[in-house]
């Protein structure tokens, strides 16, 4: 391993550190203060980039050391995306299996990594940032799952290795790269960790410094972070430890990722831009202010986030792939009463509805649902389908768990079909329930 050389021979030791620490910039041109110096932590020069790289790498040396976590365990974990991906990543050098647990709203990006590293994913209807103690919800899954033979559940919304991770590395680092000049430390809130554990660290340097908490407001949508109540049931949170907690909205949060991409040319991501933003609203522009903000991952995980909340980026662009709109039809469709049970299903067709299996040829020759004719989803899409004639034909629409035959109806509507009903669950929840399949050519 060579700092200077930036030769390593694994990832692993590419860790962040005070030998090893993530970049500070000064940011000049979206800060309009004449006097205070505004410094931004780039933590996306961690190994698997983002802040949470830290989190996992304490959490998995913790329980490694206190003989919980033994070779071949598989981890389970709720995130928000980014602990997931470091956990994900560490799990692949380390030899361990790796179950993420989050929220069905995390944005596509961050869920299609965690698929390339390898995870188990387990996606379910749960706030952007896993709702504390909600029972259906990401935290009391990965609970449950961590009970299982064989897994280990390191809970970063609980256990002091994520705070630590934070007092031993960011804390240190920011000290030794501001010559302990800092005044301000500024940081978003999701589990705490970052601006308790680094907090702490620089208050034990010298108590005047200003430990700051940033945080959305209620029905926000900025991945990472929490609102006000639910930091409440949040475990680390500990305002009697922090000097302020600034509430910054959406709107102003995104707007100034906007800023900072194109007038500072940093590529942060929207967590960033609201901490920032809310220690804009906080420190004294006066001379001797030194303020450094963590940025705790960049934009390249958020173009649907963008697309959302910075829709003039987008106009006149034809390209409608995870246009906000069509989402929300989709989203829509799925809880539309068009989706019926398979008692439903079993009578339509029972009753001479055309029941269609919209999977690939080679799934419906594995096993379909008694009854049903293959015409595979592309072929709808592309209009070359072989499809009933009569538009006033009930149809029923099949696929493997409700998604695909969800677009189905949708596309069939679309085309005309008047009487069109999605299967709830799809060929999975048919088979579960023991109801006549088919199989073969
Ligand atoms: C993008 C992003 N921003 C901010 C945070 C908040 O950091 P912490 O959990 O240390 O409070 C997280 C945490 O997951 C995050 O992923």
């Amino acid at each position: 391993m060579n700092h200077a050389t930036r030769v390593y021979d694994s990832i692993l030791e590419l860790a962040c550190n005070v030998d090893n620490p993530t970049p500070l910039v000064r940011l000049r041109r979206v800060v309009g203060l004449a006097h205070a110096e505004v410094w931004a932590k780039l933590e996306w020069y961690n190994p698997f980039g983002a802040v949470k790289d830290r989190v996992a790498q304490s959490l998995i040396k913790d329980s490694e050391e206190r003989g919980l976590l033994t070779a071949g365990m598989r981890i389970v974990e709720p995130t928000s995306g980014n602990t997931g991906m470091a956990l994900a990543m560490l799990a692949n050098a380390k030899g361990y299996r790796f179950t993420a647990t989050l929220s069905n709203k995390i944005p596509l990006e961050k869920r299609a990594s965690l698929r390339l590293f390898g995870t188990d994913l387990r996606e379910l209807d749960d706030d952007l940032c896993p709702a504390p103690g909600a029972p259906e919800g990401a935290i009391a899954l990965a609970a449950k799952l961590g009970e299982e033979p064989g897994s280990f559940h390191p809970n970063q919304y609980k256990n002091p290795a994520n705070p630590r991770a934070h007092e031993q590395t960011t804390g240190p680092e920011i000290w030794k790269q501001t010559a302990g000049k800092v005044t301000h430390f500024v940081a978003g809130l999701g589990t705490c960790g970052t601006l308790t554990g680094t907090g702490r660290f620089l208050k034990a340097q010298r108590q005047d410094i200003k430990v700051i908490g940033v945080h959305p407001v209620e029905g926000h949508d900025i991945p990472g972070v929490r609102s006000i109540k639910q930091l409440a049931q949040t475990a680390l949170f500990a305002p009697s430890e922090y000097d302020g907690l600034i509430e910054v909205d959406n709107a102003t949060a995104y707007q100034l990722c906007k800023r900072l991409n194109q007038e500072e040319s940093i590529i942060a991501g929207p967590s960033s831009a609201m901490a920032l933003a809310g220690a804009l609203k906080h420190i004294p522009d006066e001379p001797g202010v030194v303020c450094v903000v963590i940025f705790p991952d960049n934009a390249f995980k958020y173009a649907s986030s963008m697309q959302k909340h910075l829709p003039e980026l987008f106009a006149g662009s034809k390209d409608t792939s995870g246009d906000p709109n069509l989402v929300n039809v989709v989203q829509l469709a799925r809880a539309s009463p068009d989706n019926i049970s398979l008692a439903d299903a079993q009578a339509r067709v029972a009753q001479g509805a055309a029941f269609l299996d919209v999977r690939s040829l080679e799934e419906f020759t594995k096993v379909r649902a008694h009854g049903t004719t293959n015409i595979p989803l592309p072929g709808i899409v592309g209009g070359y389908a072989a499809l009933p004639e009569d538009l006033a034909a009930p149809v029923v629409a099949i696929c493997k768990s409700g998604m695909r035959s969800t677009y189905a109806m949708l596309l069939l509507k679309a085309m005309g079909y008047q009487d069109v009903k999605n299967v709830k669950g799809g060929t999975d929840a048919w088979v579960a329930a023991g109801l006549p399949t088919t199989s073969g050519a």
